[in-house]
């Protein structure tokens, strides 16, 4: 037995951890992870039209958004400090067909959405999502023959998509879609393509879930969609395939990650940042959001306070960064 342990040092009385947590000035000098600004990336949703601005019903506090708007709204986020936005589409039901044609017509939405958004804020990053689901008539990330998804034939689709939106000036291609092979295959069109430079932020770890629900009424993708996304997205039951998941997309090219929903996948994060040591970002997904609206807006819980343990908790996690829709919110509230 050492001395100190004989003592009884190294345990109570002599060690007090509420000693560190007795005034603000100590927390803070002793708190291990930190949030900034730096770490939120904002989600959000385009439509056609000018100076049009519709809330999505089940996303308290987030609105659809002209480009004009767009650019207004993503210019103050960046006097905010958010260092990126990533772009979704609500696209017109008329434009959506079996083939998705409309998701790599350079002239789509989201491609106009980046050109705006690049010649008015150049410093500010712009992701783009690759799936086709806002495309597709039967609202599926993959093209779809006979009931089932298609992955080699979807990922020539993807190719030309992340091909457009490149062209357009995105800074990062998202692929979203979960097909196998994707990200290699993505990388080599970017590169033929002369877009060396465009990085890739690999969804590698999405899981089929609940949780997406209001985010498939804002782009306007969940009434068409016919069946569920179980057969390409991953079993919520699974870990290590989330590695393998993860593995190969880094093995193919993949700049950065993503680990879809958040929330409740907290420990993939964990685990695949303490195993690749790579950029891992969290998806806070629209159900997360839509929870903490919906329980702040019935008064039972304190929405700022529950915000910014939600986001700590994901940098807690490993995650380099969060994708958020109340990155406004949550920028604001760090810099008092
Ligand atoms: C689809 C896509 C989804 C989200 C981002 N990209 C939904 C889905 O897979 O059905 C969900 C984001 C959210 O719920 O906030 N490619």
């Amino acid at each position: 037995m050492t001395g100190n342990a004989s003592l009884g040092l190294g345990s109570y009385p002599w060690t007090r951890l509420r000693r560190n947590r007795k005034q603000d000035w100590s927390r803070r000098m002793v708190r291990e992870t930190t949030l900034t600004p730096d770490d939120l990336i904002w989600p959000v949703f385009v439509i056609e039209g000018d100076n049009a601005r519709q809330p999505v019903a089940s996303m308290p506090g987030v609105d659809r958004l002209s480009i004009n708007l767009l650019v207004e709204e993503v210019g103050r986020a960046a006097d905010l400090g958010i260092p990126a936005v990533a772009l979704f589409p609500y696209t017109d039901p008329d434009l959506k067909t079996p083939d998705a044609q409309e998701a790599y017509n350079p002239e789509n939405l989201v491609c106009r959405a980046v050109r705006a958004l690049k010649a008015a804020h150049p410093h500010m990053g712009v992701i783009c999502d690759v799936a086709l689901d806002p495309y597709n008539s039967n609202g599926h990330d993959g093209l779809v023959q006979d009931g089932i998804i298609l992955n080699d034939e979807t990922n020539e689709a993807l190719c030309l998509q992340a091909v457009a939106q490149a062209e357009a000036g995105c800074d990062i291609n998202a692929p979203s879609d979960m097909m196998d092979g994707r990200i290699g295959e993505i990388r080599q069109a970017l590169d033929t393509a002369g877009h060396q430079q465009v990085q890739i932020l690999s969804y590698a770890a999405k899981y089929a879930s609940a949780f997406y629900g209001p985010f498939r009424d804002a782009v306007g993708s969940g009434g068409a969609l016919k069946g569920d996304k179980k057969t390409y997205q991953m079993d919520p039951a699974n870990t290590d395939e989330a590695l393998r998941e993860v593995a190969l997309d880094i093995a193919e090219g993949a700049d950065m990650l993503m680990v879809k929903p958040g929330l409740p996948y907290l420990d993939i994060i964990r685990r695949i940042k303490e195993t690749f040591g790579m950029p891992t970002f969290a998806y806070n997904v629209s159900g997360e959001y839509a929870m903490l609206k919906a329980a702040a807006a019935n008064g039972w819980l304190d929405h700022d306070a529950a915000l910014m343990e939600t986001l700590i908790s994901f940098k807690r996690a490993g995650a380099d960064g969060i994708f958020t829709y109340a990155a406004r919110e949550a920028a604001r509230l760090l810099r008092g």
